[in-house]
């Protein structure tokens, strides 16, 4: 059995899930956080019956990530295992959550805007927790000499987009961090980047208003026609954390097929 390790918040659905498989897939033992109940729990166990049956070791915590003294548990029992594993080496730390209030700041219905405690705990959730899990991590001496971190944004960092105003500002922190990481855990080895993702059709994004029509738009803007998959965003996880990659930090990097440098224009010679 392999001593790689990858920890991946939010394990069960969408981005994080397709990641925790191809890296499964590719001999990574598994310390996966995510938060579901009903049938998404039993969800969530399937799937890591399904990477046990890789032959990989998979540890899943059914926890607010956001939450500190859940996180301080899931550390204690990381660090416990990790001391019954020769060359435990804790490689690849994905940032993959997402739960946030899709709301506007402004609306002539007061009770319909979007409040501290919702603004508040999108941050928390989708920005502030990858800086407490890494700070913990490191505390606790788990970081390996050669660990890759990566966060998940998206266009809406630094577009506007409607009722996205909470999330977007998770998305620009994000980056943010992921910046200031890169720069302050160089001196150990570590490299840290955000993952720019294209348009993908998961429970997360299908909650966004009017996502039927961004499908729609989606595909025609992208020069492929298709839209990103999380196979795509995991695939690209999993060639960045590859040994060969040892400079590759700080970096925001597009894994959109092209979204961003395409501008879709239907010429219409009748006019
Ligand atoms: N889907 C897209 O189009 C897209 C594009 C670019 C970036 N992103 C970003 O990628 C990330 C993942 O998005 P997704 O679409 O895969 O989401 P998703 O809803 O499919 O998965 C979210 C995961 O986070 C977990 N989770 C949520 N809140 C949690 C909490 N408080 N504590 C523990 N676990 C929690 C869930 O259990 C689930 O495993 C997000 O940051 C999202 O903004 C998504």
């Amino acid at each position: 059995m392999s001593n790689k390790y990858a920890l991946i918040l939010g394990c069960s659905s969408g981005f994080g899930k397709a990641t925790t498989l191809a890296l499964a897939k590719e001999g990574y033992n598994i310390y996966g956080i995510h938060m579901d109940r009903g049938s998404a729990k039993q969800e969530a166990e399937e799937f890591q019956a399904e990477l046990e049956s890789l032959g990989v070791k998979a540890l899943f915590f059914n926890v607010n990530a956001a939450s500190d003294d859940r996180r301080a548990e899931v550390i204690a029992e990381i660090d416990a295992h990790s001391k019954t594993v020769e060359n435990h080496n804790l490689r690849v730390i994905v940032h993959s959550l997402a739960f946030g209030s899709l709301k506007s700041f402004i609306n002539k219905d007061f009770d319909a805007m979007l409040t501290k405690k919702q603004i508040e705990m999108t941050m928390d959730v989708m920005a502030n927790s990858l800086v407490y899990w890494v700070q913990d991590i490191f505390k606790a001496g788990l970081l390996a000499d050669n660990s890759r971190i990566y966060g998940f944004s998206s266009i809406g960092g630094s577009r506007q987009m409607k009722n996205y105003g909470a999330v977007s500002a998770a998305k620009a922190a994000l980056e943010s961090y992921i910046r200031q990481l890169a720069v302050e855990l160089a001196p150990y080895g570590t490299t840290a980047n955000t993952i720019f993702a294209g348009l993908t059709n998961t429970p997360a994004a299908s909650k966004i208003p009017g996502f039927s029509q961004m499908i729609k738009f989606g595909e025609q803007q992208n020069p492929a026609k298709r839209l990103t998959t999380a196979e795509d965003v995991a695939n690209a996880v999993c060639l960045l954390s590859d040994e060969k990659n040892t400079w590759i930090t700080g970096d925001v990097i597009r894994v959109d097929g092209g979204d961003a440098i395409y501008e879709y224009f239907e010429y219409d010679s009748t006019i």
